[in-house]
């Protein structure tokens, strides 16, 4: 708002009205001094850090960037003012008027009348250099400068109105927003890769009286049970929170900490409404950020991706395929090539399994459905079948990162869930989730997407750890 109405009062006192003293430089941001098109604009103030500093003998060129856009914007200015520590990296603040560029490649540029270094940056020492395309692997080693870095910065950009698309596309879609808890007694997935929490008092003394709360508590690795207690007072709810599991943090597809979009559909017997609401979720915040920052998007094809953009636009184009579980196991084990696991029915999909369905298929997402009950958690409606007992289960695999959703139709039919929980032992547990069964009972199912591996999805980025704004690997990096 501030840089907006800057930008009014500065065109109101533009070119031939001269400038009154008193009044102090309209504030602009980047962005909006690259969109000024009624030019000249006098007494403009912007502010940013340092892209690059070109001295010729008629003029210095300065290009400055604040983040607000991924383009910077060119500053003129006289070299015989010989500015000190002007250097790549620094904070500075520039006074001076907007003009239009005789440049080819740029609308306006900023005529310098003065130019202060706010905050200095020992170039020597800094580990950027101007005008090097430094390779993620490089850049993660600085997770406290690493957003400096033009990689990072359209990454975070991209995060952001991806954030806000997918916020978008549940609250046009007439679902309501809930806050799961973090902090929770459950383990949804039952995989118990659980990090316990503790106060620190209790961590340095473990004998010590009781705990600070009175059960067990964990962080969160799914809000899934309590989405599900909210669907039965709402017919559509989602939540977009952070996430923890205790997984292996050398892969490239799974972080400890991670933000995950769940939603829950009620009144729904049918596990294709909740694959198409994936699917639409997909398309949709996909085509809004597309729309909503197209350089910051161009930028990871050019340097980062190449291949990317065709992949992507397949994926938006064509309708995504269904397989049945036990279909993908049939291809799996009729593939020309020997996996490290073998396929065999009623083993987990691995990896390597999944990537290959998808190129499979024609490098275009995939849904699988319909998966082994043995292999699922408890609160998967079982589709009871046989000879091979499968739940209604679906995971959506994509190009390049394997599985992105996980969902299923859930177990509404209270003597199932409780011979379930019984044969797991956890009906005490879940007293409270059998509850929901006794009072209002209803057909409904949702699904979680991992919100790291759809950014890695679009932008075509291998490592997941470079997808988070600060890394928790290597351990010793955590700020
Ligand atoms: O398949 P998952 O485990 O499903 C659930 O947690 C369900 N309770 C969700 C639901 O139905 N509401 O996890 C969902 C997605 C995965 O498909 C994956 O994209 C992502 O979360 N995910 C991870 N992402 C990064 N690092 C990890 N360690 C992840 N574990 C899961
Ligand atoms: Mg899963």
């Amino acid at each position: 708002m501030f840089g907006v109405r800057g930008l009014l009062r500065a065109l109101r006192r533009c070119s031939s009205a001269p400038c009154p003293k008193h009044e102090p430089a309209a504030r602009l941001r980047v962005r909006e001094a690259l969109e000024a098109r009624e030019l000249p604009v006098e007494d403009v103030k912007v502010q940013g850090w340092v892209r690059s500093v070109r001295s010729q003998k008629e003029v210095l060129f300065l290009h400055i960037n604040d983040g607000s856009s991924l383009e910077s914007l060119q500053v003129v200015a006289d070299p015989s003012l010989k500015y000190r520590d002007l250097n790549f990296g620094s904070a500075v603040e520039v006074q001076g008027k907007l003009l239009k560029s005789l440049h080819q490649k740029q609308n306006v540029e900023l005529k310098a009348e003065n130019i202060r270094v706010v905050g200095p940056c020992d170039t020597v020492m800094f580990p950027f250099k101007p005008r090097e395309k430094h390779p993620l692997e490089y850049i993660r080693q600085f997770p406290h400068l690493r957003c400096r870095t033009n990689t990072l910065r359209s990454l975070l950009r991209v995060r952001s109105e991806a954030t806000a698309a997918i916020h978008s596309f549940f609250q046009e879609n007439g679902y309501v927003h809930i806050h799961t808890p973090v902090i929770t007694s459950n383990d949804c997935e039952g995989g118990g890769e659980l990090f316990q929490i503790e106060t620190a008092n209790k961590v340095k003394e473990p004998e010590g009286e009781s705990h600070f709360f009175d059960v067990p508590a964990f962080l969160t690795v799914s809000g899934q049970l309590h989405l599900e207690v909210m669907a039965g007072a709402f017919t559509q709810v989602f939540t977009f929170g952070p996430t923890f599991r205790a997984e292996n943090s050398q892969s490239r597809r799974h972080l400890s900490e991670f933000y995950m979009v769940e939603a829950e559909v009620s009144f729904t017997e049918s596990l294709q409404d909740i694959m198409q609401v994936i699917e639409d979720l997909f398309k949709t915040a996909t085509s809004t950020v597309l729309s909503r920052c197209p350089h910051e998007v161009e930028f990871f094809y050019k340097y980062v991706a190449p291949a990317q953009k065709g992949r992507l636009e397949q994926m938006l184009k064509n309708k995504f395929l269904t397989l049945s579980y036990t279909e993908a196991v049939d291809i799996l084990k009729r593939a020309p090539q020997t996996f490290t696991f073998k396929p065999e029915w009623g083993q987990d999909l691995q990896t390597e399994h999944e990537k290959y369905l998808v190129t499979h298929c024609g490098d275009v997402p995939v849904f699988v459905i319909n998966y082994p009950y043995d292999l699922k958690p408890f609160y998967m409606r079982d589709n009871d079948d046989g000879p091979q007992h499968t739940v209604a289960a679906v995971d959506l695999l994509v190009p390049g990162v394997g599985e992105l959703c996980g969902g299923s139709l859930r177990e509404e039919r209270l003597h199932f869930l409780q011979s379930r929980l019984q044969r797991l032992g956890l009906s005490d547990t879940y007293q409270w989730y059998l509850d929901l069964r006794k009072f209002g009972s209803i057909p409904h199912g949702g699904f979680g997407m991992g919100f790291e591996r759809y950014l890695q999805c679009i932008l075509g980025i291998s490592n997941i750890k470079d997808v988070m704004p600060f890394p928790r690997f290597p351990h010793s990096c955590l700020l």
